[in-house]
């Protein structure tokens, strides 16, 4: 199938692509309860015949196509949404207080959609099996490593596999990825500082958590401006400090959360290490005590394969053109498509979204996050033209 080709047909189901999207916009579910849209995945599997697993890792959902032999290579998509109440004016906004699709999880899912389309349309031109693979629960609960884990890489293995993340940042028809490390390796943080509080105006007899608290939180940023070398990245931000309920009584404990960010798994286990030693050091020098946990999941950093980016670079090319495809450097977000390139080869990429024009212009986890949709048709080329020439490569 020529380019050309793909891109009229993407753009002729515009607007069944785009029903998809706001139906799923409407009706968001953060993760592992993406019941409704596994659902709107599951019947429009049906209506377009291709057969799909469902209730992987919960609420996943596979699609497959092809002839079953030759080499096989997947499609990801990711399903959930954000708890954030959204306050953008489109009319398909959110219809659940506090919840949000504010990371365009819905236009993955969409885009996935009307590729499978094109793809069922065509599926005498497909030499092996495509995967369509739609995941749960991308923000923060791994629902890729739970995919991962539940076998979708493999029956038939997968040899190649390839995603799309909208970007807030980048203008409508342009992507942007690179070869190697893309995102960072990245995970949360919590520490109690336990002291023993009591009067404010009687300091002496209390052991104050504040103070101790605050001063980990100064002191920890010290681990990236005199530990790690300069040329290296890294991230630890405290986001959240709670303690004390009353202006004059000094409370006995302290919570402070956060994230920790490397490019490398190693340079994330050595942050962490530092962040335990540190804060329990200050902690013990204050009286006090830290309790210091690393809860939910270390995703990965997100590596590129040199040749899976060179062939998304080129299919994206084809459809986009070629000054609208961009190399760009890593940066620090997070991804669980990483679990899926530490077992195989993949490419993951920023498909732009913005549009200034039309307001178009917050980045992704912002409650007034709007997607330029004339991307949508864009991304469902790309992810056809992906799998086409991917499978024609590794035949
Ligand atoms: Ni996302």
């Amino acid at each position: 199938m020529k380019s050309e080709e793909i891109l009229s047909k993407a753009n002729e189901i515009k607007p069944w692509i785009l029903e998809k999207r706001r139906k799923i916009h409407r009706h968001p579910e953060l993760m592992y309860e993406e019941f409704e849209t596994s659902k709107l995945v599951q019947e429009t599997l049906t209506d377009l015949g291709i057969p799909f697993q469902k209730d992987i890792a919960i609420t996943g959902v596979v699609g497959m196509i092809g002839d079953g032999n030759g080499p096989c290579i997947a499609l990801r998509a990711d399903m959930d949404a954000l708890p954030i109440h959204e306050e953008t004016e489109v009319d398909f906004k959110s219809e659940i207080d506090g919840k949000m699709h504010a990371c365009g999880h819905d236009c993955h899912t969409a885009m996935l959609l009307g590729a499978a389309r094109i793809l069922k349309e065509n599926e005498g031109l497909i030499k092996g099996t495509i995967k369509l693979i739609f995941q749960p629960a991308e923000e923060g609960g791994a629902g890729g490593k739970m995919m991962r884990d539940e076998g979708v890489l493999t029956n038939p293995d997968v040899q190649q596999i390839f995603g799309l993340h909208v970007a807030g940042q980048l203008p409508t028809g342009m992507l942007a990825s690179r070869e190697g490390t893309l995102l960072a390796a990245a995970g949360s943080l919590k520490i109690i500082v336990k002291g023993n509080g009591g009067h404010a105006a009687a300091p002496h007899n209390t052991i104050d958590p504040i103070i101790t608290g605050s001063k980990i939180v100064v002191e920890l940023q010290s681990i990236i401006s005199r530990e790690l070398n300069p040329l290296e990245s890294g991230v630890i931000s405290v986001t959240m400090m709670n303690g004390g309920d009353a202006w004059n009584v000094i409370p006995s404990t302290m919570e402070l959360q956060g994230t920790i960010r490397s490019l490398t798994l190693d340079g994330l286990l050595t942050l962490q290490k530092r962040v335990k030693e540190v804060s329990e050091s200050i902690a013990i020098a204050n009286r006090c005590e830290a309790e210091v946990t690393f809860p939910g999941h270390d995703y990965p950093p997100t590596v590129n394969d040199v040749n899976c980016w060179e062939l998304g670079k080129s299919v994206s090319e084809e459809i986009l053109g070629k000054d609208k495809v961009i190399e760009m450097p890593p940066i620090m977000g997070g991804e669980d498509f990483a679990y899926y390139t530490q077992k195989i080869p993949g490419c993951f990429a920023f498909l732009g979204v913005s549009n200034p024009e039309i307001d178009a212009i917050y980045d992704v986890h912002h409650p007034m996050f709007k997607v330029d949709e004339e991307a949508l048709p864009l991304g469902s080329a790309i992810h056809v033209n992906c799998a086409l020439k991917s499978l024609s490569n590794l035949s």
